[in-house]
Protein backbone atom coordinates (compact mmCIF):
# COMPACT_ATOMS: atom_id res chain seq x y z
CA UNK A 1 0.00 0.00 0.00
CA UNK A 2 1.22 3.68 -0.84
CA UNK A 3 2.26 5.55 2.02
CA UNK A 4 0.20 8.88 2.22
CA UNK A 5 1.54 12.44 2.41
CA UNK A 6 -0.70 15.39 3.59
CA UNK A 7 1.02 19.18 2.35
CA UNK A 8 0.65 22.25 3.24
CA UNK A 9 1.03 24.56 0.16
CA UNK A 10 1.17 22.00 -2.69
CA UNK A 11 -0.08 24.63 -4.80
CA UNK A 12 3.04 26.80 -5.94
CA UNK A 13 6.78 26.26 -5.62
CA UNK A 14 8.40 24.17 -2.81
CA UNK A 15 5.44 22.20 -1.98
CA UNK A 16 4.07 21.72 -5.55
CA UNK A 17 7.73 21.01 -6.79
CA UNK A 18 7.70 17.81 -3.59
CA UNK A 19 4.39 17.38 -4.68
CA UNK A 20 4.85 16.30 -7.96
CA UNK A 21 8.13 14.34 -7.21
CA UNK A 22 6.74 12.10 -4.08
CA UNK A 23 3.72 11.44 -6.39
CA UNK A 24 6.31 10.61 -9.15
CA UNK A 25 7.87 8.28 -6.27
CA UNK A 26 4.52 6.60 -5.69
CA UNK A 27 3.27 8.57 -3.02
CA UNK A 28 0.03 8.78 -2.52
CA UNK A 29 -0.02 13.00 -2.03
CA UNK A 30 -2.76 14.79 -1.28
CA UNK A 31 -1.19 18.22 -2.25
CA UNK A 32 -3.67 21.57 0.02
CA UNK A 33 -3.62 25.26 -0.36
CA UNK A 34 -6.59 28.45 -1.32
CA UNK A 35 -5.92 28.20 -4.96
CA UNK A 36 -6.55 24.60 -5.56
CA UNK A 37 -8.15 25.53 -9.00
CA UNK A 38 -5.22 26.77 -10.25
CA UNK A 39 -3.61 23.76 -10.05
CA UNK A 40 -5.90 21.16 -11.17
CA UNK A 41 -3.30 19.60 -13.81
CA UNK A 42 -1.46 18.14 -10.72
CA UNK A 43 -4.12 15.78 -10.79
CA UNK A 44 -3.27 14.12 -14.06
CA UNK A 45 0.00 13.19 -12.05
CA UNK A 46 -2.16 11.56 -9.44
CA UNK A 47 -2.08 14.43 -6.84
CA UNK A 48 -5.00 14.89 -5.14
CA UNK A 49 -5.68 18.69 -4.28
CA UNK A 50 -7.93 19.65 -1.05
CA UNK A 51 -8.94 22.90 -0.49
CA UNK A 52 -7.50 24.18 3.14
CA UNK A 53 -6.61 27.73 4.42
CA UNK A 54 -4.90 27.93 7.02
CA UNK A 55 -6.54 30.94 8.52
CA UNK A 56 -9.21 29.10 9.14
CA UNK A 57 -9.60 26.25 11.67
CA UNK A 58 -12.51 24.47 9.91
CA UNK A 59 -10.91 24.11 6.29
CA UNK A 60 -7.87 22.77 8.16
CA UNK A 61 -9.87 20.09 10.20
CA UNK A 62 -12.41 19.15 7.01
CA UNK A 63 -8.88 18.79 4.50
CA UNK A 64 -7.82 16.57 7.53
CA UNK A 65 -10.49 14.54 8.13
CA UNK A 66 -11.21 14.11 4.10
CA UNK A 67 -7.30 11.92 4.00
CA UNK A 68 -8.56 10.28 6.97
CA UNK A 69 -12.03 9.17 5.06
CA UNK A 70 -10.38 8.41 2.14
CA UNK A 71 -6.59 6.58 3.31
CA UNK A 72 -7.36 6.00 6.93
CA UNK A 73 -4.14 7.27 7.27
CA UNK A 74 -1.20 9.70 6.85
CA UNK A 75 2.18 8.55 6.98
CA UNK A 76 3.99 11.30 5.93
CA UNK A 77 2.97 15.45 6.75
CA UNK A 78 4.89 18.17 5.63
CA UNK A 79 3.78 21.71 6.97
CA UNK A 80 5.89 23.68 4.09
CA UNK A 81 3.01 26.48 3.53
CA UNK A 82 3.79 29.89 4.69
CA UNK A 83 4.71 33.26 3.39
CA UNK A 84 7.03 36.39 4.49
CA UNK A 85 5.87 39.48 5.46
CA UNK A 86 8.27 42.31 5.06
CA UNK A 87 8.37 45.53 6.37
CA UNK A 88 9.85 47.39 9.31
CA UNK A 89 8.57 46.34 12.85
CA UNK A 90 6.86 49.87 13.48
CA UNK A 91 4.74 49.57 9.98
CA UNK A 92 3.65 46.07 9.87
CA UNK A 93 0.44 46.37 11.91
CA UNK A 94 -0.49 43.96 14.75
CA UNK A 95 -3.26 42.08 12.51
CA UNK A 96 -1.31 41.46 9.68
CA UNK A 97 1.82 39.78 12.35
CA UNK A 98 -1.45 37.73 13.95
CA UNK A 99 -2.02 36.54 10.92
CA UNK A 100 2.16 35.60 9.83
CA UNK A 101 2.44 33.65 13.19
CA UNK A 102 -1.10 32.21 12.20
CA UNK A 103 -0.17 30.78 8.89
CA UNK A 104 3.08 30.11 9.94
CA UNK A 105 3.52 28.65 13.18
CA UNK A 106 -0.41 27.81 15.06
CA UNK A 107 -1.82 26.85 11.66
CA UNK A 108 1.14 24.00 11.19
CA UNK A 109 1.11 22.77 14.48
CA UNK A 110 -2.79 22.73 14.53
CA UNK A 111 -2.74 20.46 11.65
CA UNK A 112 0.17 18.11 13.42
CA UNK A 113 -2.34 17.76 16.54
CA UNK A 114 -4.78 16.41 14.47
CA UNK A 115 -1.94 13.95 12.75
CA UNK A 116 -0.15 12.81 15.73
CA UNK A 117 -3.07 10.24 17.37
CA UNK A 118 -3.72 9.05 13.35
CA UNK A 119 0.24 8.49 12.99
CA UNK A 120 0.24 7.16 16.73
CA UNK A 121 -2.96 4.59 15.99
CA UNK A 122 -0.64 3.37 12.60
CA UNK A 123 2.70 2.76 14.54
CA UNK A 124 4.34 6.18 14.10
CA UNK A 125 4.90 8.69 10.91
CA UNK A 126 7.18 11.62 10.10
CA UNK A 127 6.54 15.38 10.40
CA UNK A 128 8.42 17.78 8.02
CA UNK A 129 8.32 21.06 9.35
CA UNK A 130 9.36 24.19 6.43
CA UNK A 131 11.28 26.36 8.59
CA UNK A 132 13.87 29.09 6.80
CA UNK A 133 17.08 30.34 7.20
CA UNK A 134 15.04 33.14 8.90
CA UNK A 135 14.67 30.69 12.04
CA UNK A 136 18.26 31.14 12.86
CA UNK A 137 19.17 34.45 11.84
CA UNK A 138 16.98 37.31 13.36
CA UNK A 139 16.65 39.79 10.06
CA UNK A 140 15.30 43.28 10.03
CA UNK A 141 12.23 44.49 7.79
CA UNK A 142 12.10 40.56 7.53
CA UNK A 143 11.32 40.73 11.20
CA UNK A 144 7.81 39.15 11.50
CA UNK A 145 8.47 36.19 9.18
CA UNK A 146 11.83 35.57 11.07
CA UNK A 147 10.35 35.39 14.57
CA UNK A 148 7.55 33.13 13.25
CA UNK A 149 9.79 30.63 11.52
CA UNK A 150 12.42 30.87 14.46
CA UNK A 151 9.18 29.73 16.93
CA UNK A 152 8.51 27.31 14.90
CA UNK A 153 12.07 25.86 14.20
CA UNK A 154 12.10 25.79 18.32
CA UNK A 155 8.51 24.05 18.11
CA UNK A 156 9.81 21.02 16.15
CA UNK A 157 12.63 20.47 17.94
CA UNK A 158 10.71 19.81 21.45
CA UNK A 159 8.05 17.87 19.14
CA UNK A 160 10.65 15.60 18.12
CA UNK A 161 11.71 14.92 21.12
CA UNK A 162 8.58 14.71 22.76
CA UNK A 163 7.45 12.25 19.92
CA UNK A 164 10.21 9.92 19.78
CA UNK A 165 8.72 7.71 21.98
CA UNK A 166 6.06 7.49 19.90
CA UNK A 167 7.74 5.83 16.76
CA UNK A 168 7.23 9.92 15.25
CA UNK A 169 9.83 11.52 13.94
CA UNK A 170 10.09 15.33 13.77
CA UNK A 171 12.02 17.00 11.48
CA UNK A 172 12.78 20.89 10.35
CA UNK A 173 14.28 21.70 6.57
CA UNK A 174 15.72 24.79 6.57
CA UNK A 175 15.95 26.48 3.12
CA UNK A 176 17.95 29.60 2.24
CA UNK A 177 16.60 31.79 -0.85
CA UNK A 178 14.74 29.58 -3.82
CA UNK A 179 13.43 30.76 -6.74
CA UNK A 180 9.49 30.61 -5.92
CA UNK A 181 7.00 33.16 -5.48
CA UNK A 182 8.15 33.77 -2.01
CA UNK A 183 9.52 37.15 -3.07
CA UNK A 184 6.63 38.79 -4.33
CA UNK A 185 4.85 37.96 -1.79
CA UNK A 186 6.73 39.53 0.68
CA UNK A 187 7.87 42.13 -1.42
CA UNK A 188 4.27 43.46 -1.88
CA UNK A 189 3.87 43.31 1.74
CA UNK A 190 7.27 45.56 1.67
CA UNK A 191 5.54 47.64 -1.03
CA UNK A 192 2.07 48.13 1.24
CA UNK A 193 3.90 49.28 4.21
CA UNK A 194 7.34 50.43 4.19
CA UNK A 195 7.65 52.06 1.07
CA UNK A 196 6.08 55.18 1.54
CA UNK A 197 7.38 55.45 5.44
CA UNK A 198 10.40 56.79 6.86
CA UNK A 199 11.68 53.44 6.29
CA UNK A 200 11.53 53.85 2.30
CA UNK A 201 15.23 53.77 1.33
CA UNK A 202 15.53 50.64 3.21
CA UNK A 203 12.80 49.29 1.89
CA UNK A 204 14.36 50.27 -1.50
CA UNK A 205 17.02 48.47 -0.84
CA UNK A 206 15.12 45.03 0.04
CA UNK A 207 13.13 45.37 -2.84
CA UNK A 208 16.63 45.10 -4.71
CA UNK A 209 17.18 42.31 -2.87
CA UNK A 210 14.27 40.39 -3.23
CA UNK A 211 14.49 41.00 -6.88
CA UNK A 212 17.84 39.66 -7.03
CA UNK A 213 17.02 36.44 -5.40
CA UNK A 214 14.33 36.00 -7.56
CA UNK A 215 16.98 35.77 -10.51
CA UNK A 216 19.58 33.87 -8.97
CA UNK A 217 18.45 31.21 -6.28
CA UNK A 218 17.96 27.26 -6.77
CA UNK A 219 14.69 26.45 -8.01
CA UNK A 220 12.47 24.63 -5.74
CA UNK A 221 13.25 21.20 -6.99
CA UNK A 222 16.24 21.26 -5.00
CA UNK A 223 14.21 21.18 -2.02
CA UNK A 224 12.15 18.45 -3.16
CA UNK A 225 14.77 15.74 -3.36
CA UNK A 226 16.25 16.92 0.05
CA UNK A 227 12.42 15.76 1.56
CA UNK A 228 12.41 12.97 -0.74
CA UNK A 229 15.76 11.81 1.05
CA UNK A 230 14.40 12.86 4.41
CA UNK A 231 11.63 10.63 3.70
CA UNK A 232 13.36 7.61 2.51
CA UNK A 233 16.23 8.06 5.91
CA UNK A 234 15.78 5.64 8.31
CA UNK A 235 17.27 7.35 11.17
CA UNK A 236 17.10 11.81 10.54
CA UNK A 237 18.81 15.02 11.95
CA UNK A 238 16.51 17.50 13.73
CA UNK A 239 17.41 19.75 11.09
CA UNK A 240 18.41 19.74 7.54
CA UNK A 241 19.63 22.70 5.51
CA UNK A 242 19.38 23.58 1.50
CA UNK A 243 20.78 24.20 -0.54
CA UNK A 244 24.13 22.79 1.08
CA UNK A 245 25.30 26.96 1.85
CA UNK A 246 22.19 27.38 3.75
CA UNK A 247 24.18 25.18 6.87
CA UNK A 248 26.98 28.36 6.92
CA UNK A 249 24.87 30.64 7.64
CA UNK A 250 23.29 28.36 10.05
CA UNK A 251 27.37 28.36 11.55
CA UNK A 252 27.81 32.13 11.17
CA UNK A 253 25.18 32.60 13.07
CA UNK A 254 26.31 30.37 15.97
CA UNK A 255 29.96 31.57 15.83
CA UNK A 256 30.15 35.58 14.87
CA UNK A 257 29.66 37.73 17.82
CA UNK A 258 25.65 39.43 17.74
CA UNK A 259 27.88 42.69 17.24
CA UNK A 260 29.23 41.67 13.63
CA UNK A 261 25.73 40.60 12.42
CA UNK A 262 24.45 43.84 13.58
CA UNK A 263 27.24 45.59 11.99
CA UNK A 264 26.44 43.89 8.82
CA UNK A 265 23.12 44.46 8.66
CA UNK A 266 23.60 47.92 9.34
CA UNK A 267 25.64 48.39 6.26
CA UNK A 268 23.46 46.37 4.42
CA UNK A 269 20.21 48.67 5.17
CA UNK A 270 22.11 51.55 5.25
CA UNK A 271 20.20 54.53 4.03
N1 LIG B 1 11.46 30.56 -1.32
C1 LIG B 1 12.36 30.75 -0.39
O1 LIG B 1 13.40 31.41 -0.60
C2 LIG B 1 12.16 30.15 1.00
C3 LIG B 1 13.25 30.17 1.87
C4 LIG B 1 13.08 29.64 3.15
C5 LIG B 1 11.85 29.12 3.52
N2 LIG B 1 10.81 29.12 2.66
C6 LIG B 1 9.53 28.57 3.11
O2 LIG B 1 9.14 27.53 2.23
C7 LIG B 1 7.72 27.38 2.28
C8 LIG B 1 7.16 27.34 0.87
O3 LIG B 1 7.32 28.61 0.27
P1 LIG B 1 7.63 28.81 -1.28
O4 LIG B 1 8.96 29.41 -1.38
O5 LIG B 1 7.33 27.59 -2.04
O6 LIG B 1 6.60 29.99 -1.60
P2 LIG B 1 5.32 30.06 -2.54
O7 LIG B 1 5.65 29.65 -3.92
O8 LIG B 1 4.77 31.43 -2.32
O9 LIG B 1 4.32 28.99 -1.92
C9 LIG B 1 3.68 29.20 -0.69
C10 LIG B 1 2.58 28.17 -0.49
O10 LIG B 1 1.96 28.42 0.78
C11 LIG B 1 0.56 28.42 0.61
N3 LIG B 1 -0.10 29.33 1.53
C12 LIG B 1 0.24 30.62 1.82
N4 LIG B 1 -0.66 31.16 2.66
C13 LIG B 1 -1.59 30.18 2.92
C14 LIG B 1 -2.78 30.12 3.70
N5 LIG B 1 -3.25 31.18 4.38
N6 LIG B 1 -3.47 28.96 3.71
C15 LIG B 1 -3.06 27.90 3.00
N7 LIG B 1 -1.94 27.88 2.25
C16 LIG B 1 -1.23 29.02 2.20
C17 LIG B 1 0.31 28.87 -0.84
O11 LIG B 1 -0.89 28.29 -1.32
P3 LIG B 1 -2.19 29.13 -1.75
O12 LIG B 1 -1.76 30.47 -2.22
O13 LIG B 1 -2.83 28.25 -2.78
O14 LIG B 1 -3.02 29.16 -0.49
C18 LIG B 1 1.51 28.26 -1.57
O15 LIG B 1 1.20 26.96 -2.03
C19 LIG B 1 7.20 28.56 3.11
O16 LIG B 1 6.94 28.14 4.43
C20 LIG B 1 8.37 29.54 3.08
O17 LIG B 1 8.36 30.42 4.17
C21 LIG B 1 10.93 29.64 1.39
Amino acid sequence: MSKVVLITGGTSGIGKATSILLSSRGFKVYATGRNVDKVRDLEEKGIALLYMNLLDEESIRNAFDEVIKREGKIDILINNAGYGIAGSVEDVPIDEARKQFEVNLFAPIRLSQLAIPKMRENGGGRIINITSIASFLPSPILSWYSASKSAFGFLSFAMRVELSRFGIDVVSVAPAGISTNWPLIASSYLEKFSSNSLYSKVAERMFKFFENSIKSSPSPEIVAKKIYKIIMKKKTKPVYFVPWYAKLFYFTSKVLPITWLEKAYKLFLRD
